[in-house]
C-alpha cells in the first residue's frame, strides 16, 4: 500500500470508531487532569494537542484558562470534538503537516498518537517547529516492554493494524525524541490505571490532577508520559 492510501486507511478507521462508539472508545475526561500539572500550565499560555480526538485534553486546558488548538485526522473526530469543546480552535489536519507558523505554542501534546502516525519523525519535527524556544511537550506512548504487548497483542496479532497501533521500549522512544530536536526532562509511568482503579474502591473525592510517586519500576509501565523541551 502507498503512503497516501495507508493514510486514508487510518483516517478511515478512526472515522468509523469514533461514529461507533463516540466517547467510548477514549479514556474518560479524568485521565486528562494529570497533563497540565506536569506541564505546569498558566492561565493565558497557548496550547495544542497533535492527534486531539473529540477535545479531552483541550476541554482540560480551555478549563484553566489557556487557549488551546487542536489537530486530528479524523474529520469524524474534530466534528464531534467542537461540540464537546466549543472554547477549543480544532480543526482537521495531518500532524505531517502543522498548518500553524512556527514558535506558535507554549505548550504541546501528543496523547496516544505518535504510535499510529505513519511518518513518526516528521511529525516531532513540526512540533519542534510550532513550539517556542522554550515550549513543553507531553508525549504519551505505548511500551513494547509491556507484557500485554510482548506476550499477547504482537504474537497473537491483535494489535489494531488497521489503526495503525505500534509501540516502542523506552531507549528506543528518548532516541527517536532526541533524533527530532527534544530534550527528556522526566518519564512517569502513566497514572491512568492507578486512578481507574481507586475510583472503584474509594469513596470520597479524587483529585486526577496529582503527580503520584510509584514504586513499581519505569519498565514495567503499560504506557509512559515523556515531558520534553527543546534541545539548544
Ligand atoms: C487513540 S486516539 C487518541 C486521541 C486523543 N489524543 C486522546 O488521547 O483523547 C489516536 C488519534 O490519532 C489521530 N491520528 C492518527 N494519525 C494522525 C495524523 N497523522 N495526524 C493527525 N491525527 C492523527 C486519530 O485520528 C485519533 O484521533
Amino acid at each position: 500500500m502507498d503512503v497516501l492510501a495507508e493514510q486514508a486507511s487510518v483516517k478511515s478507521w478512526f472515522d468509523e470508531i469514533y461514529k461507533k462508539k463516540k466517547f467510548k472508545y477514549l479514556r474518560s475526561q479524568n485521565a486528562y487532569e494529570l497533563f497540565p500539572t506536569l506541564l505546569q500550565v498558566q492561565p493565558g499560555e497557548k496550547h495544542l494537542d497533535v492527534a486531539c480526538g473529540l477535545g479531552l485534553m483541550m476541554r482540560s486546558m480551555t478549563k484553566r484558562g489557556l487557549e488551546s488548538y487542536g489537530v486530528d485526522l479524523s474529520d469524524e473526530a474534530v466534528r464531534q470534538g467542537k461540540l464537546y469543546c466549543p472554547d477549543g480552535n480544532l480543526q482537521v489536519g495531518n500532524a505531517e503537516a502543522l498548518p500553524f507558523e512556527d514558535e506558535s505554542f507554549d505548550h504541546i501534546t501528543c496523547l496516544g498518537s505518535l504510535e499510529r502516525m505513519l511518518n513518526r519523525p516528521k511529525a516531532l519535527q513540526e512540533q519542534v517547529r510550532v513550539g517556542t524556544k522554550d515550549a513543553k511537550y507531553c508525549f504519551m506512548v505505548r511500551n513494547s516492554e509491556h507484557f500485554i504487548w510482548r506476550f499477547f497483542l504482537k504474537p497473537l496479532g491483535l494489535d489494531n493494524k488497521k489503526g495503525h497501533q505500534d509501540a516502542l521500549n523506552l531507549e528506543q522512544w528518548t532516541a527517536l525524541f532526541e533524533s527530532c530536536g527534544l530534550k527528556t526532562r522526566k518519564v512517569y509511568r502513566d497514572h491512568w490505571p492507578f486512578y481507574r482503579s481507586i475510583s472503584f474502591i474509594w469513596p470520597f473525592n479524587i483529585d486526577y490532577s496529582k503527580e503520584r510517586r510509584f514504586f513499581l519500576p519505569l519498565r514495567w509501565a503499560y504506557e509512559y508520559i515523556f515531558v520534553l523541551e527543546k534541545a539548544e
